[in-house]
């Protein structure tokens, strides 16, 4: 019974589109994984919720820095994004794996950490 309501509950939710969260480490090091649960929920000020697992690499980056970058993913990096998705960067370099490079980009936001 449990396996059925948690599978209407899955096909109801999903396909949701995915993202690419990245976050940084204090030295500079950044990290990349997949995000299909995040939302705008204020234009102003612009704010947008992500929800990451505890214990996935980057919601310990965010609560450290306390910064984070979206990216929407163009289907030709599906397979990136499955990638980063399906990978901890705790103990590599997924930017590497997935062949994708990152640029700095300015602050926009602060936001609290739940
Ligand atoms: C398509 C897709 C969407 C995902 N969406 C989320 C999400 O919204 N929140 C989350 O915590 N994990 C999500 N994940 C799982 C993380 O991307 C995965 O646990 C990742 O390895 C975490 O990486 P990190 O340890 O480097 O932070 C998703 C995975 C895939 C493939």
């Amino acid at each position: 019974m449990l396996k059925e309501i948690k599978s209407e509950i899955y096909h109801l939710l999903h396909p949701k589109m995915a993202f690419f969260l990245t976050s940084i480490a204090k030295d500079g090091n950044p990290n990349v994984m997949a995000c299909a649960w995040a939302t705008p929920v204020s234009e102003e000020p612009l704010i947008i919720i992500v929800c990451v697992e505890k214990s996935a690499y980057t919601a310990e980056l965010i609560k450290e820095t306390r910064e984070f970058v979206i990216n929407i993913p163009t289907k030709n990096l599906v397979k990136a994004l499955l990638i980063c998705g399906k990978t901890s960067g705790r103990n590599s370099d997924k930017f590497k794996k997935a062949g994708l490079k990152y640029s700095s980009g300015p602050k926009m936001v602060y936001f609290n950490t739940a």
